[in-house]
């Protein structure tokens, strides 16, 4: 997707502002950082924790048909090998044949120019190529030793033209900042030729690409002592499979009865090859996850007598007994929107990308990605999957052990069915069942089950990303206006809007004056009344103005001003009031202070 230099600058504020005001750093800044692993700062880790909060409430707390879960990250590998993850959850990607840098196939940009043999280098002062000075440079940084890189040059370089300035490339930027500058002449030469839009030299390195090949992007670790190949386990790659393999014992546990859903938050792994675009891919991450269990179309019909079909004027609001997959599907569609909006990302900011029949996986009825415009690009915040009864069925036949769920009131119902009407059922099941390939024998085997009161539970699947999320929220919220003070100068005000209910601080609390102790023992006073109820900050440096600056750029939605009124010397009718100023708005008023808490509370709760 190509970048407009606008966008490109709004990112780069964002990621400047991140780190200015404590947001997020990147990991082991003082070693030089580490591709794809990132930190929350003190504001950032209050972001994501009312980020998370607001999923867990809205997700779980505040329904009755979800529970939550807390499962380890490294669990059985055989758990991945059921779900399918050890043999299909790879990128195809190419190797740069000069510095065996790994770029995703799909991630390589077309490029134009010539293409050059190198027959050897030296280290003197000249230098012919950036790319090959930066591949010397950073090998050599390993300890590969230059003899070695000689034999390995022979080969293939794309001299692009028309590459960016380097003002304008990231990579450029990236490489002049990381490598000294080595001076090394190229001994000999050749042009090849000249190739137009070629998909085959890495984008950063110029090297000719060897043949896509698969990449599973789980990350691998040993358990216990010896460190064999029977001791890897792995850094789970998603939330979601804990999910199912503790299905049974929430289900024995937790009285329980589909529909229903178990929610999990939780860092995840995986070895993106091109971690990109600041966190939004990252290698360790954080999800939070539904799988929402329901019952099978064919069960809501032996119960309900037929199944409602989804349609554009459907009531979502409150689920009825005879929905099917299709309508629940919709219905989290609908409930992650709502969620989505009442954290501030409205519909304006949002897309959805519904994936055709060719782009589904094959378990997978349907499939919806949650997007959002993100600065560079419209990307995916959340995908919400209709999954049928795969993983449960997986995990039945890997572990051997009983996964179906009995449903009382499916036996019932069909206790009351004629023999005639069950064979007549059986016939309906297998003239609509969706694969064609399904034989009569499967469809009886099922549904025999059914009668019986028992089936492997279907699945809806809204599965987000808590780190995207809070880079929406940021990307979403920065604002730079101009402002005109009392004395008719005008400044940009950088601002976060962020919605009170995520605000890392709810509440910037100023004294007007801190060599006034009467002032400032209010203040505190105040401080303590809100504090256990709300992220506050007490602040008595500097200029009110400055300060009210300050925290527009932490995004706290509330300024609190304690001055002389407060005290009511001068002015009685103003004792134990404040100045209430509103972020947004900047329009300030009094307030008594025995109404701040209440009022507080009804913004951010
Ligand atoms: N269990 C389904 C699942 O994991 P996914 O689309 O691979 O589906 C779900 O991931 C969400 O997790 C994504 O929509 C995204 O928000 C987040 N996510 C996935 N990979 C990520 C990465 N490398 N960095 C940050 N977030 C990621």
């Amino acid at each position: 997707m190509s970048k407009s230099p606008a966008f490109e600058s709004r990112m780069e504020k964002i990621v400047s502002l991140a780190k200015r005001r404590g947001f997020i750093f990147q990991s082991s800044e003082i070693y030089g950082g580490i591709g794809g692993f990132w930190d929350y700062g003190p504001l950032g880790a209050e972001l994501k924790r009312n980020l998370r909060d607001t999923w867990w409430r809205a997700m779980t707390r505040d329904r009755d048909d979800v529970v939550g879960l807390d499962a380890t990250i490294i669990m059985h590998p055989s758990i991945w090998k059921a779900s399918g993850h050890v043999d299909t959850f790879a990128d195809l990607m190419r190797e740069c044949t000069i510095t065996n840098k790994r770029v995703r196939a799909d991630h390589v940009e077309p490029q134009s120019g010539s293409v050059m043999r190198y027959s050897g280098v030296n280290l003197v002062s000249h230098v012919r190529s950036q790319h090959i000075n930066r591949n010397i440079t950073a090998l050599m940084k390993q300890g590969e030793h230059i003899e070695s890189f000689r034999k390995r040059v022979r080969q293939l370089v794309l001299d692009k033209l028309g590459k960016p300035t380097r003002d304008e490339s990231p990579f450029e930027n990236t490489a002049r900042a990381a490598f000294p500058p080595e001076e090394i002449e190229l001994l000999g030469e050749e042009r090849i030729e000249v190739v137009e839009n070629s998909v085959d030299y890495h984008p950063e390195t110029g090297g000719l690409l060897s043949e896509a090949r698969p990449f599973n992007l789980m990350l691998k670790t040993y358990i216990g002592p010896t460190a064999t190949e029977d001791d890897v386990a792995y850094l789970r790659p998603e939330t979601a499979q804990a999910i199912f393999a503790q299905f049974k014992n929430v289900c024995d546990s937790s009285r329980v009865k589909v529909p229903f859903g178990i929610g999990q938050i939780g860092k995840a792994f995986r070895n993106e090859v091109t971690p990109k675009n600041f966190t939004f891919r990252s290698r360790e991450f954080e999800q939070m996850e539904l799988e929402f269990f329901i019952r099978p179309d064919e069960a809501v019909q032996l119960i309900r007598g037929s199944v409602a079909a989804w349609s554009e004027d459907a009531d979502l609001s409150i689920p009825q007994p005879n929905w099917g997959w299709e309508l629940w599907h919709r219905y989290w569609v609908a409930q992650r929107t709502a969620y989505y909006a009442s954290i501030g990302l409205g519909p304006d900011v949002l897309d959805y990308f519904w994936q055709t029949k060719a782009d589904l996986a094959h378990y997978a009825r349907a499939c919806v990605d949650i997007l959002f415009k993100f600065p560079f690009g419209t990307e995916e915040l959340e995908g919400i999957a209709a999954r049928g009864s795969f993983d449960l069925t997986q995990h039945q036949t890997h572990s051997g052990k009983q996964l179906e769920y009995f449903d009382e009131e499916l036996k019932t119902a069909s206790d009351k069915l004629s023999p005639e009407q069950k064979a007549a059922f059986i016939e309906e099941s297998y003239a609509r069942r969706s694969k064609p390939e399904t034989t009569r024998e499967e469809i009886v085997a099922v549904t025999e089950k059914l009668f019986k009161g028992l089936y492997i539970p279907h699945v809806i699947e809204p599965s987000a990303g808590l780190d995207r999320l809070a880079l929406a929220i940021l990307a979403n919220s920065f604002d730079e206006e101009e402002v005109t003070d009392e004395k008719g100068k005008t400044e940009t005000r950088t601002v976060l809007h962020f919605h009170p209910r995520i605000a890392p601080i709810k509440a910037g609390i100023f004294p007007l004056l801190k060599n006034k102790p009467e002032l400032v023992a209010k203040a505190r006073e105040i401080v303590a009344l809100l504090r256990p109820h709300m992220a506050v900050f007490y602040d008595e440096t500097g200029a009110i103005g400055r300060r009210y600056r300050r925290q527009d750029e932490a995004g706290t939605p509330f300024g609190i001003t304690i001055d002389f009124d407060t005290l009511g010397e001068e002015k009685p009718e103003f004792k134990d009031t404040v100045t209430l100023r509103e972020r947004d708005s900047m329009q300030q008023r009094r307030i008594p202070i025995s109404e701040l808490l209440p009022f507080l509370l009804g913004k951010i709760l």
